[in-house]
């Protein structure tokens, strides 16, 4: 979904390797891919009726809207808050939809019950580790992603950031922030950072601060803010904690009903909400460089699988979905938020030039959403620093780029 003009100079894109993708309810595969796109789409309107396609046209008119914002970003808008953000792209609308659960809203369109089991169940499981419970617009940004027009970049993904932290020539302190002050002299604010870094502790004066990471207290940024008046506390709210495990060995096909390992054809397997199930997703993983000749391993090899689960898998459980593996690698983290809990959007204001990123992963949490919180903040904090109140949370945009024209 990233346009290509946020794709740093010197990355390329990746190759795409083609995969099936089923759904799996603990018992057997109820939905998969096919080679062919018409079949699919047959095949989904036999089962589901009109949902899908009223599906599609939601997102789609959600995406649309959205896409507004690198128009207002190419004219140097910004706003001041992620609702103001929102509101200019969506209205009310976009804002209500932070605040009732994706299921409500797609049952009120006319989309199934049984379609919301199925098919969207399973993809907000293997994005947000989560149920059709989570707020409609985070839900509406994952589906937009389910639409296979994702890209990766060659090499990694990761190279995003190191490629345009070069471009911006920035000066990079590699330190572990441990606490922010504001210091005031006389008109003048500037915060005070503390850190430690690999040559020892060190404190330094800034104008402007962006805090990039999030500040809940579950997530333990190890963080403090001092004479802040009133006293500044940790957000409300918690992230949710997701484990990945990449495991390389042989799947077990019998598993999910396939004893012969070759007529198995999916290199994803997502889930519905199946309270005996302990993973949330498996998908074989390709290399980040994709050389002329790849060709996926097929599932009577050994391959790279990459399981989302809720909790870290057992030995028994590893030894359910793998007949046998050579390596499981665990990464545990605070992937996204836990969303439900109704602590509405957090500021990106914290302080006069003290501005936080991660507010909009309770609007939505993926990488382009954060990209555009970014770039949100840069043209906030220079105009906030220029006075150019003309170019913050400025109403009927679509209107005034026109005539601006
Ligand atoms: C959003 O919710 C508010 C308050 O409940 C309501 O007045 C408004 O009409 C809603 N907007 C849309 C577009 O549904
Ligand atoms: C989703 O999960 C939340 C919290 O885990 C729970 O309160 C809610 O009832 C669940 N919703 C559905 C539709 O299962
Ligand atoms: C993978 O791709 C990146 C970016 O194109 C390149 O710099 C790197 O050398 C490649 N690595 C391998 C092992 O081919
Ligand atoms: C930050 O470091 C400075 C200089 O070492 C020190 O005076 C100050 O008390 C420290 N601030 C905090 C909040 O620890
Ligand atoms: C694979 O899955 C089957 C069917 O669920 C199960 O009986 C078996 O114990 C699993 N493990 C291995 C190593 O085959």
């Amino acid at each position: 979904l990233l346009p290509s003009a946020l794709l740093p100079t010197g990355l390329k894109y990746r190759r795409n390797v083609a995969g099936k993708t089923a759904v799996f309810n603990g018992e057997e595969v109820i939905l998969e891919e096919t080679d062919w796109y018409l079949l699919d789409l047959f095949r989904l309107w036999w089962r589901y009726g009109i949902s899908f396609i009223r599906l599609q046209m939601w997102v789609e008119e959600i995406m649309e809207k959205f896409m507004r914002i690198y128009k207002y970003q190419a004219h140097g808008y910004a706003f001041s808050s992620v609702e103001e953000l929102l509101d200019s792209l969506g209205g009310s609308g976009f804002i209500n939809m932070t605040r009732r659960p994706l299921s409500d809203s797609l049952l009120e369109l006319g989309v199934s019950q049984r379609f919301i089991d199925e098919v969207i169940a399973p993809v907000m499981r293997v994005n947000y580790g989560q149920n059709v419970s989570i707020p409609a617009f985070v839900g509406a940004v994952s589906l937009a992603g389910a639409q296979n027009n994702l890209w990766a970049v060659e090499g990694g993904n990761k190279q995003v950031c190191s490629g345009l932290l070069k471009m911006a020539n920035a000066n990079l302190l590699k330190a572990q922030v441990t606490s922010i002050s504001p210091l005031h002299s006389g008109e003048v604010l500037q915060y005070q950072l503390n850190f430690t870094a690999a040559s020892g502790v060190g404190s330094e004066l800034y104008d402007i601060i962006v805090l990039a990471t999030p500040i809940q207290a579950s997530v333990g940024s190890g963080l403090q803010f001092q004479d802040f008046a009133p006293p500044f506390d940790e957000l409300p709210g918690s992230y949710h904690g997701t484990v990945a495990t990449i495991v390389h060995g042989y799947l077990n096909t019998s598993f999910f009903g396939f004893p012969d390992p070759r007529l198995f054809p999916f290199a994803s397997i997502l889930t519905t909400e199946t309270p005996s199930l302990f993973f949330n997703s498996v998908a074989s993983v390709c290399p980040v460089n994709i050389s002329a000749g790849f060709r996926r391993k097929q599932p009577q090899e050994a391959g790279v699988y990459k399981v989302f689960s809720p909790q870290s898998l057992d030995k028994s459980q590893l030894k359910t979905l793998f007949r046998s593996y050579y390596s499981a690698q665990v990464t545990e983290w605070q992937a996204y938020p836990q969303y439900g809990s109704s602590q509405g959007l957090p500021p990106v204001e914290l302080h006069p030039n003290l501005y936080y990123l991660n507010g909009i992963e309770w609007a939505g949490s993926a990488m382009e959403m954060s990209s555009v919180a970014a770039k949100n903040i840069a043209l906030l904090a220079y105009h906030r620093w220029s006075k150019q109140t003309d170019m913050v949370d400025q109403k009927d945009l679509m209107h005034r780029i026109k005539t601006e024209l």
